[in-house]
């Protein structure tokens, strides 16, 4: 890896850049046991293990001082009621923030952290997300047809951490509702006594 600039463009409509260090998919089986409809959720899984989401990262050292930047496009979809989504982390060193720039269709990024809060923030193009230091996130599209294009920036050595979320979900789910979407206690959360 050198030690120079780095650029790269983000054409419009599609918003896939340039150029990349490396492209991640994520699919429904990556995601088994975060949906609410476990049974709707093998379902579609037996048909098709379709593509939820994937990263387009750019390679710097995973070190204090250094900047991780990328793109990451959630597909549109439903597990039931339940909007497509990314699994969410928090960050291994958990003191570190992270920086999202909505390039790029319509969502809400969840967030909570380990005292007990949780805030639901909408994503449209144009807004900048500021995730503080300590919050997991999960970005969910919430549109029916549309990508849910988002440019994020974290610190290098902020790592991360899925067991916990993988062990205990999100407090809260997003789905499909009267209005553009609908924030719901979600069934799966493990609540800390039972961790
Ligand atoms: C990095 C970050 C994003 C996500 C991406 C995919 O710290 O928050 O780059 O990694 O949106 O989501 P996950 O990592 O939860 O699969
Ligand atoms: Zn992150």
């Amino acid at each position: 890896m050198n030690d120079l600039p780095l650029t790269y463009d983000l054409a419009f409509p599609q918003v896939v850049p340039s150029h990349w260090d490396a492209h991640l998919t994520r699919s429904l089986s990556n995601l088994r046991g975060q949906f609410r409809d476990a049974a709707e959720f093998d379902r579609m899984l037996s048909r098709e293990d379709s593509l939820v989401y994937e990263v387009y990262e750019f390679h710097r050292p995973h070190i204090a001082g250094e900047l991780l930047t990328g793109i990451s496009i959630v597909h549109p979809g439903r597990v039931g009621e339940e909007f497509f989504m990314t699994k969410g982390h928090f960050h291994a060193e958990l003191v570190t923030a992270e920086v999202y720039y909505c390039l790029k269709g319509q969502g809400v990024m969840v967030m909570e952290n380990p005292q007990g809060d949780w805030a639901v923030e909408e994503l449209k193009p144009g807004r900048v997300l500021y995730v503080p230091p300590c919050w997991a996130h999960r970005s969910v599209n919430t549109a029916d047809r549309e990508d849910l294009v988002t440019l994020f920036i974290y610190p290098g050595n902020a790592g991360h951490d899925y067991g916990t979320i993988e062990q205990q979900g999100f407090r809260k789910s997003i789905l499909a509702g009267e209005e553009k979407y609908v924030i719901a206690d979600n069934p799966r959360w493990m609540p800390p006594e039972k961790r």
